[in-house]
């Protein structure tokens, strides 16, 4: 087999890692998934799970990906154990197409976004006039031909490979975007109800702590972090021998929850200012961030910037998703890099499509009391990465032997080696089992 693929340097290790984490799933989804759960409580039980399931299951798939170097299929084929395990990479295959799908919507409305904030929105400026933007825009056809010039443009990074396509892209967008984060939380802050936007972020309210806001962030930290459906597996095996898989761990959850949390200090005193409902959902950002960036000085340049930024960031993400099921087929079912990536972006240009229209025409038609767009969300992040991230932790902690392990996590102490198997033995799988049947109304 041809030698495989490497990312060429430790910055391009992290970049591509941190890139895959960071995206709208810290900027977008998880302001909104706070808002909806209480605030503060929510973001108490995110922590927790980063600390305790996020790392260990990060590592486990470090260990495994750079182990097999295989991708997330073909790995459980290389590695010891029963052949029942490549179940979790049909598990990470389905999930990543279906997360895929419905993140390109959000990902073309970015774009979207990013051209109407040139002309500084057709003069709108009221949170009123912004909100029924937003909804005619959503709504109509724009939006899926938003979604589908985005995958075609994952599909030109990705067609170019590891090296070229994907690390290249990540060492230029990542610093940039944290500098322009951290410059419009210091902006936020200035806000008249900024108070009360940290208040509701940082001091939880433990009577919120329902099994749905568990359930939620639970969905969330996997999410955030990428895991669970073998996306860290696959980048793992383009790692050098050499890579500190533990600290990689680490920087890449701290650096993602880092961007949440700036996040959050960014939306929630603006939403507060302007007199919005933290709990708007999915619209949140669109519809609050334009008008602070209207109210700053220089204001017809935030916006474009940071849209702009977070398209980019998005497209770390979208790429990262979409090598787990390139690397599979033409792995496993030996195609060509490009026959691969036509098929992985073509599959979900069809599902990205009933995505995008099930806030227009599609709006009624529901499954389980969910839209499309919901339905391919709660599935993905509730369901099945939870379900990836069970298994990979019971993998790694009880069926690859201790000397496999040591030999991933060189130069780490014997006890921290001891303490994340124990997650990963126990606390993930347990913790991940009660939460998710308490969440589903089972007990
Ligand atoms: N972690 C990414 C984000 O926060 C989304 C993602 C999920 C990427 C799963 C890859 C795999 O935006």
């Amino acid at each position: 087999m041809a030698r495989r693929a490497q990312f060429t340097t430790r910055l391009g290790v992290i970049a591509a890692t941190v890139g895959s984490a960071v995206g709208l799933g810290n900027v977008w989804r998880f302001p909104y998934e706070a808002g909806v759960n209480g605030g503060g409580a929510f973001l108490l039980v995110y922590l927790l799970f980063i600390l305790a399931i996020g790392i260990p299951v990060i590592t486990a798939e470090f260990i495994i990906g750079r182990s097999a170097r295989a991708n997330v299929y073909g790995a459980f084929k290389r590695l010891p154990g029963s052949r029942a395990w490549n179940f979790i990479g049909l598990n990470g295959i389905l999930a990543a197409i279906l997360i895929l799908s419905f993140y390109s919507v959000v990902a073309g409305w970015t774009a979207e976004y990013f051209l109407d904030s040139l002309t500084g929105f057709g003069g709108a400026s009221s949170t009123a006039e912004l909100h029924s933007r937003f909804g005619n825009f959503t709504a109509s056809w724009k939006s899926v031909v938003w979604t589908l010039i985005f995958l075609g443009v994952n599909f030109f990074i990705l067609r170019r490979g590891v090296q070229k396509g994907i690390e290249r892209m990540s060492n230029m967008m990542m610093p940039l975007l944290f500098a322009i984060l951290l410059l419009f939380a210091f902006n936020s802050l200035t806000l008249p109800s900024a108070a009360q936007g940290l208040e509701f972020l940082f001091t939880p309210d433990f009577s919120q702590l329902t099994p749905t806001v568990w359930l939620g962030a639970m969905g969330q930290a996997f999410f955030s972090l990428s895991i669970g459906l073998g996306c860290l597996i696959t980048y793992s095996g383009y790692f050098k021998q050499q890579t500190k898989l533990l600290g990689t761990a680490v920087t890449t959850a701290g650096l993602d929850t880092l961007v949440a949390i700036l996040s959050g200090i960014i939306i929630f005193p603006a939403v507060f200012s302007f007199g919005e409902s933290p709990a708007a959902g999915p619209k949140l950002v669109f519809e609050v961030l334009p008008s602070i960036f209207q109210g700053m000085t220089l204001g017809r340049l935030w916006s474009p910037l940071f849209f702009l930024l977070l398209l980019l960031a998005s497209l770390t993400s979208t790429i990262s998703m979409a090598e787990i099921a390139i690397a599979y087929f033409s792995e496993e079912r030996k195609m060509s890099r490009s026959s691969a990536t036509a098929l992985t972006i073509g599959i979900c240009g069809v599902l990205g499509t009933l995505c995008a229209l099930s806030f227009g025409p599609l709006g009624e038609f529901t499954i389980c009391g969910m839209t499309i767009f919901n339905l391919f969300d709660f599935v993905s992040s509730t369901v099945l990465l939870p379900l990836g991230g069970i298994f990979i932790s019971l993998y790694v902690g009880f069926v690859l032997k201790r000397s496999a392990v040591d030999a991933q996590l060189q130069g780490v102490p014997a006890a921290v080696v001891g303490a994340v198997l124990f997650c990963l033995r126990f606390v993930a799988p347990i913790c991940i089992t009660l939460i998710f049947l308490s969440g589903l109304g089972l007990f």
